[in-house]
């Protein structure tokens, strides 16, 4: 779906899409639309239960006096109500109302919005984010899917007063829509497609955006003593591997980076502790962290983010086999601490523990965010609307839970407290990976801590947003690259130079 700007003129064909404001006057188009067709948009809207309220919408097909093939009415609601995410709701609305009408081509009207604190550019700009957001499909893989049941619009056109401002402010959210398409596409391929070595690869494609991109082996891995990472991965018949994905786009390029981490799971079966049948399948996008952080670069790339940004990446197959570690294995990270493995479906923590500390050892970050679908017990506490937050850091929880509220990627904050780190002793080595007790994601979250010596740090445990199992107002239902947003919003409002 290409997506473009155009001055605001009435398009001759195709569908087109007008906001209506809840209790206010039509809009300068909705106005001159109601002209053009004779009072029958005002007389629509009195007929019916639309009152230009949020996600409410009235279609007029074949409306006589114009020429366009449909004519959808969406509510805005009230005006000063309307900001960049009502904006993005209503490009994703239009898009999910239409995309699949039959029209090859759509129009979206934005006209400025009197009470919102946005220009008419910027409104467009970010109703052409939603609209691009919403318009993510996953479908290589149906190969009889008839035609009438794919979208049938491919090409958008937003019209507004000022096309090339608002085409100015798109650019950098249309490189944050790529980030996030590519996040999208790695969480939504299967695990025998997307594997350690080959999401290896999918990293070093992007060393053509200016990334510098290495990957290490088992073999390095090992003289790094990364014995948490590599016992995970010892069942498998894949190699596994760590990427490193480093943009410098700060003034200066020594400048201690901002660093993300990712966990990598391409498929957690559960191993030797293997998991029931039921739904197993959703563990192909245990490798979420990573994909957000993969795709988060791109963007960052993209955009030419004026900031040193490192990403790395914790890639393995969680297998069971003859080869696989057991339950009481005791194995030696990388920062020297021992850890027994009472739960080999306690994998993720594992892989993150040798991630973060030679990410912390090797670049010395400003801050260090990870992020992994870490715990089921995350879904238990905050269900799909929130991910968790913990972090080390007062100022560094504020500033990921403001960046979240701005895109819609919201962050509850839960606790990393001593009395929960007692829960992770172990009888034989320094930890064991699962607490007794209750707070499973709190534990989880307090054995990474372990990790980090004094470096500002949060981690996000995403395990109940990445995958949505309904629509959302910018996300089809499926992978929401959930973090890509809200991290790029983070580095734009806090770390980047202006
Ligand atoms: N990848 C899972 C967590 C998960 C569950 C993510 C459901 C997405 C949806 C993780 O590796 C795991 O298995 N965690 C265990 C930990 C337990 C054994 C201490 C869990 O949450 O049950
Ligand atoms: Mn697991
Ligand atoms: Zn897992």
């Amino acid at each position: 779906m290409k997506i473009s700007f155009a001055k605001s003129a009435l398009p001759a064909e195709g569908a087109l899409v007008v906001g209506i404001l809840e209790g206010g006057a039509l809009t300068a188009t909705a106005a001159r639309l109601d002209e053009a067709c004779g009072g029958t948009l005002t007389r629509a809207i009195a007929a019916s239960r639309f009152e230009g309220k949020k996600d409410q919408s009235l279609l007029l097909v074949a409306p006589a006096g114009l020429t366009v093939s449909r004519l959808l009415l969406l509510g805005l609601g009230k005006g000063e109500k309307v900001d960049a995410l009502a904006a993005e709701a209503f490009g994703g609305g239009a898009v999910a109302q239409l995309a699949a009408a039959g029209d090859a081509q759509m129009a979206i009207a934005v006209d400025a919005v009197e009470g919102s604190t946005l220009t008419a550019a910027a409104l467009a700009a970010h109703v052409a984010l939603g609209a691009r957001l919403r318009s993510y499909r996953f479908d290589k893989y149906r190969t009889t899917e008839k035609k009438d049941e794919k979208p049938s619009v491919k090409k958008v056109a937003v019209l507004v007063d000022d096309p090339a401002a608002a085409k100015k402010l798109y650019a950098p959210l249309e490189a944050v829509a790529d980030g996030v398409f590519l996040t999208r596409d790695l969480a939504s391929e299967p695990a025998n497609v997307i594997y350690p070595e080959s999401l290896a690869e999918q990293a070093k494609a992007l060393a053509d955006l200016g990334l510098e991109v290495e990957v290490l082996g088992e073999k390095q891995m090992k003289k790094l003593g990364m014995g948490a990472l590599l016992g995970v991965g010892q069942g498998s018949e894949r190699e596994s591997q760590l990427a490193v994905l480093r943009w410098s786009g700060a003034a200066d390029k020594e400048a201690a980076p901002i660093a993300f981490v990712g966990k990598g799971v391409t498929f957690d079966t559960g191993g030797i502790c293997l998991k029931p049948a039921a739904n197993m399948e959703d563990m192909k996008w245990d490798m979420g962290g990573a994909a957000v952080v993969i795709g988060l670069m791109k963007a960052l790339a993209l955009r030419k983010a004026k900031v040193n940004a490192v990403g790395v990446v914790g890639l393995v197959e969680n297998m069971p086999s003859g080869t696989a570690q057991r339950p009481g294995d005791v194995v030696t990270s990388a920062s020297g601490q021992t850890i027994e493995v009472i739960n080999t479906d306690a994998e993720g923590r594992l892989v993150l523990a040798d991630a973060l500390w030679y990410t912390q050892d090797r670049f010395k970050p400003r801050a260090i965010i990870d992020l992994a679908t870490l715990t089921g017990a995350i879904i238990v506490s905050l269900g799909s609307h929130y991910a968790g937050l913990f972090a080390n850091d007062d100022a560094l929880a504020g500033q990921l839970t403001a960046a979240g509220a701005a895109v819609g990627e919201k962050l509850w904050r839960m606790p990393v407290d001593d009395p929960y780190d007692k829960q992770i002793k172990s009888e034989i080595a320094d930890m064991k990976n699962v607490g007794e007790g209750g707070a499973g994601s709190v534990t989880a979250a307090m054995f990474l801590k372990r990790f980090i010596k004094d470096t500002p740090w949060a981690h996000l445990d995403i395990a109940g947003v990445t995958w949505a199992k309904k629509d959302g107002p910018v996300t089809p239902k499926g992978a929401s690259a959930f973090g890509v947003r809200l991290l790029d919003r983070l580095v734009a409002d806090q770390y980047e130079q202006k």
